[in-house]
């Protein structure tokens, strides 16, 4: 039986523990996407994760709809990422980057180019952009002719990842993002082969993974998923047929680890009255199985006691608490996160959190 405390070994990775920090968007890169040197502090700070998942890090201009959000598509972002991910290993860490086409949620301000999904559809509410909120506009059908090019998109950014360090990619296939725009039914209306049967709508996260494992190795590719309801608008009819059918189609790949992001009903950041799909998934996937949302030790403990996941994520309480194992490992109390520096711009509410270890 494992603890959050024992080692696990992903890929050629050896993880000194299974308390793993979620990907946390926190916009402290610069406007064009360049991280920035404050940006290596923080992670280094957060290094005795187990493994550490950046933020979501754009793969393109077309892909990338959050300010300040980091990118990695050019020289400039992989010599700063590069900072990033010498810092943590000087620290003695992991981390893997959260690969992200943000589709139909691109707002055109940021860019001026006009989103992309897997039909014209709108995201409902309203975009975080430099001029504060604005209402989503529809997003352009990606055209058949344009789907290798998406994939070469990931590809090169995966190639970067790499240049720049990583010790693997996480593809970011949740919270209503692109990939999951095609996977789900209620944002896929293409009558191609990329919409309609669930085998179509998990066709591109598919193909994309299977050029992410061509390109890095399948031992420094990771997927996440989002099953249970809906996430920015983006929602399935049948998510227990959909998702476990994407799950097994990964499982043959023999990724580094499934990640599943699963708000219950009474979630403190998104919320499902639907049950969880990991049950469902845990039985036809058998790699790495990450469980999130929610989590506090007593319940992480719990999941690897009964075999339901071999490691958790944790998002804002690795956001506050830069030194989580520690303080799990000698139950100390933890620091909560400040929502209103969530996203903001410095070091206030990023790097300023104590450490309760020396
Ligand atoms: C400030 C903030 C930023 C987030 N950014 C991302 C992100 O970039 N990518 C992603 O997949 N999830 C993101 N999430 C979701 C978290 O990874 C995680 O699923 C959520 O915080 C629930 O886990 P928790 O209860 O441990 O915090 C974000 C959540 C928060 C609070």
């Amino acid at each position: 039986m494992s603890t959050l405390f024992d080692s696990i070994k992903i890929g050629r990775l050896n993880c000194p523990n299974r308390i793993w920090m979620a990907p946390l968007t926190r916009g402290r890169g610069a406007r064009d996407h360049v991280p920035t040197d404050l940006m290596a502090t923080y992670y280094a700070q957060r290094a005795s994760a187990g493994l550490i998942i950046t933020e979501a890090t754009g793969i393109t201009v077309e892909g990338s709809g959050w300010p300040y959000a980091g990118g990695l598509w050019g020289t400039e972002h992989v010599r700063q990422w590069k900072k990033v991910t010498d810092a943590v290993h000087q620290a003695d860490g992991r981390i893997f980057v959260q690969l992200w086409h943000m589709g139909r949620i691109v707002h055109p301000s940021l860019h001026g180019v006009q989103p992309v999904s897997a039909s014209a559809t709108t995201a409902p509410g309203s975009a975080h952009t430099y001029e504060g909120k604005q209402p989503y506009v529809e997003a352009r059908a990606l055209a058949i002719e344009e789907i290798p090019r998406l994939i070469g998109d990931y590809v090169a950014a995966a190639r970067n990842a790499i240049e720049a360090g990583f010790d693997g990619v996480q593809l970011h296939a949740a919270n209503g993002y692109l990939i999951d725009q095609f996977l789900r039914d209620g944002s896929n209306h293409r009558r191609d082969a990329y919409g309609g049967s669930v085998e179509n709508r998990i066709r591109l996260l598919r193909e994309v993974v299977e050029a992410l494992v061509d390109t890095v190795g399948a031992e420094r590719t990771a997927v996440r998923l989002s099953p249970n309801g809906d996430s920015q608008g983006v929602d399935d009819s049948n998510q227990a047929v959909l998702f476990p059918a994407a799950a097994a189609t990964l499982d043959p790949l023999g990724l580094a680890f499934l990640e599943l992001r699963e708000p219950g009903p009474n979630g403190t950041f998104g919320k499902s009255d639907r049950p969880a799909v990991a049950p469902l998934i845990r039985k036809v996937f058998k790699g790495a199985l990450v469980l999130n949302s929610d989590y506090d030790l007593a319940r992480g403990q719990a999941a690897l006691a009964e075999g339901a996941a071999d490691a958790i994520t944790f998002g804002r309480k690795f956001l506050a608490n830069p030194d989580l194992p520690y303080r799990f490992a000698h139950g100390i109390a933890l620091n909560t996160d400040n929502q209103k520096t969530w996203y903001s711009q410095g070091a206030e509410g990023y790097t300023t959190y104590p450490a309760a270890s020396a």
